[in-house]
C-alpha cells in the first residue's frame, strides 16, 4: 500500500522520540511492502521560531495532502512568555480544530515488565486493557464564555450530531474490541448529559454485539483506581474525558509508553505520544521513543486499516521490555539504561529478523 505521512516533530524530546518511531515505520514498509512517503513540517515552538507561526500554511497544507500525521510533542520554557497568538500549544490546538479530529483515543494497557513503576498494586493493575475515547472539539472548552470581576461563566453545549459521531466512533471500537463500551456523563445534574445519555442509549440499538453501560464520572474516576481492569471502551466528553485520561495515564505507571490518536469519521488521523517535550532531557539522547513508536502502530491500525503490522510494533515493544531493555525513566536499580537509539535498535532487531 502507498500511504502519504506528515511528520511535525515539534520541540525538546519530539524530533528524538518522531526520528526513532520513524526508523521503526521504515522498516515495517520493507518487511511488509509498503511505501510510507513522508513529508516533514513545522509545528509549536519550532515553527515560532521559523514562521512566527505555531501552525503554518504550508503545514496544513502538507497534512490535508496526507492519509495520517505523526506529532512529536510542543512547547518548552523558551516560549512560556510568548503571548497568547504565540504560543506552541495554539499549533495543537489549532491542527485539532481545523482538522476536524473530534475523537480523541487514548489506549492503556499494562505491560507486565513495567509493573513496578505503578503506583497501583499489581494485582488491580496487570489486567488492564482499556480505552479512553474523549470528545476534543465541542463542549465546555470551546463553548461562550464571560467574565468580569463579580461573575464568570463558560457554556456547555453539545449538538446531537456532535454527541451521535464520537459515541458511534466509540461503538465501533469497542465491537473491535472486547465489546464493552462504558459512557461517562453527570446525568443527575447536566442536561448535556442527559442528552448524551439518550443518544448511547439510540445507538446501540444498532451494536447488539456491544454490551453498555451508563457511570457517573465521580464514580468513575473511583472505579479508575479501584477496578481499572472493569474497563474496555470509555467513552465521554471533552473535560470528563481530560481528566479521566490523565488520570488513566498513572495506572500502568510509565507516561514514557502511552500512544494516542486524534481521528474523525474517516481514516485521517493525527498520532502522538502522550507526554510532552521533556525540555529538561531533550537533546540528551536519553527520552523513551516506546511511546512515540506505539502512536506509530495505532497509526497503522486506525488509519491504514494495518492490523497485522501494528500489532507486530505492539509485540517487539513488549518483548523489548520483557527481555529487561529499559530507557532511563524505567530503568530498573542496577540495570543499564538504553539510549533512544539503542533501544530502537532492539525493537528494530525484534521485526525485523533477517538483521
Ligand atoms: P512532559 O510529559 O514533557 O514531562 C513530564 C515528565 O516525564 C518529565 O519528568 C519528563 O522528563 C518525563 N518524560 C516525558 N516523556 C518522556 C519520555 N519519552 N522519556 C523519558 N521521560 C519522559 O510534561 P511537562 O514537563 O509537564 O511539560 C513539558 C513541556 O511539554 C511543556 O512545555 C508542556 O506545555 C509541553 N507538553 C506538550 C504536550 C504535547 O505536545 N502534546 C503534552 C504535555 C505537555
Ligand atoms: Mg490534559
Amino acid at each position: 500500500m502507498e500511504k502519504k505521512i506528515t511528520v511535525l516533530p515539534g520541540d525538546g524530546i519530539g524530533p528524538e522520540v518522531v526520528a526513532a518511531a520513524v526508523r521503526v515505520l521504515k522498516v515495517i514498509g520493507k518487511r511488509y511492502n509498503h511505501d510510507f512517503q513522508l513529508g516533514y513540517a513545522a509545528i509549536g515552538g519550532a515553527a515560532i521560531d521559523q514562521f512566527n507561526n505555531p501552525l503554518p500554511d504550508e503545514t496544513i497544507a502538507m497534512c490535508e495532502q496526507s492519509d495520517a500525521v505523526l506529532l512529536g510533542a510542543v512547547g518548552g520554557p523558551k516560549w512560556d512568555n510568548n503571548p497568547a497568538e504565540l504560543r506552541p500549544e495554539l499549533g495543537l490546538l489549532k491542527i485539532r480544530k481545523t482538522f476536524d479530529l473530534f475523537a480523541n483515543l487514548r489506549p492503556v494497557k499494562a505491560f507486565p515488565s513495567l509493573l513496578d513503576s505503578s503506583p497501583l498494586k499489581r494485582e488491580v493493575a496487570e489486567n488492564v486493557d482499556l480505552m479512553i475515547v474523549r470528545e476534543l472539539t465541542g463542549g465546555i472548552y470551546f463553548g461562550e464564555k464571560k467574565r468580569d470581576n463579580e461573575e464568570a461563566s463558560d457554556l456547555n453545549i453539545y449538538t446531537r450530531r456532535e454527541i451521535e459521531r464520537i459515541v458511534e466512533n466509540a461503538f465501533e471500537l469497542a465491537r473491535l474490541r472486547r465489546g464493552k463500551l462504558c459512557s461517562v456523563d453527570k446525568a443527575n445534574v447536566l442536561e448535556t448529559s442527559r442528552l448524551w445519555r439518550q443518544i448511547v442509549e439510540e445507538k446501540k440499538e444498532l451494536y447488539p454485539d456491544v454490551v453498555v453501560e451508563h457511570n457517573l464520572v465521580d464514580s468513575v474516576a473511583m472505579k479508575l483506581i479501584t477496578n481499572p481492569g472493569h474497563y474496555d471502551v470509555v467513552v465521554t466528553d471533552n473535560m470528563f474525558g481530560d481528566i479521566l485520561s490523565d488520570e488513566a495515564s498513572v495506572i500502568t505507571g510509565s507516561l514514557g509508553v502511552l500512544p494516542s490518536a486524534s481521528i474523525r469519521s474517516d481514516s485521517f488521523g493525527l498520532y502522538e505520544p502522550v507526554h510532552g517535550s521533556a525540555p529538561e532531557i531533550a537533546g540528551q539522547g536519553i527520552a523513551n521513543p516506546a511511546a512515540t513508536i506505539l502512536s506509530v502502530a495505532m497509526m497503522l491500525q486506525y488509519s491504514f486499516g494495518m492490523k497485522e503490522e501494528a500489532a507486530e510494533i505492539e509485540r517487539a515493544v513488549n518483548t523489548v521490555f520483557e527481555d529487561g531493555y529499559f530507557t532511563a525513566d524505567l530503568v530498573k536499580d542496577g540495570g543499564r539504561a538504553l539510549t533512544t537509539d539503542e533501544f530502537t535498535d532492539k525493537v528494530i532487531a525484534e521485526i525485523d529478523t533477517s538483521f
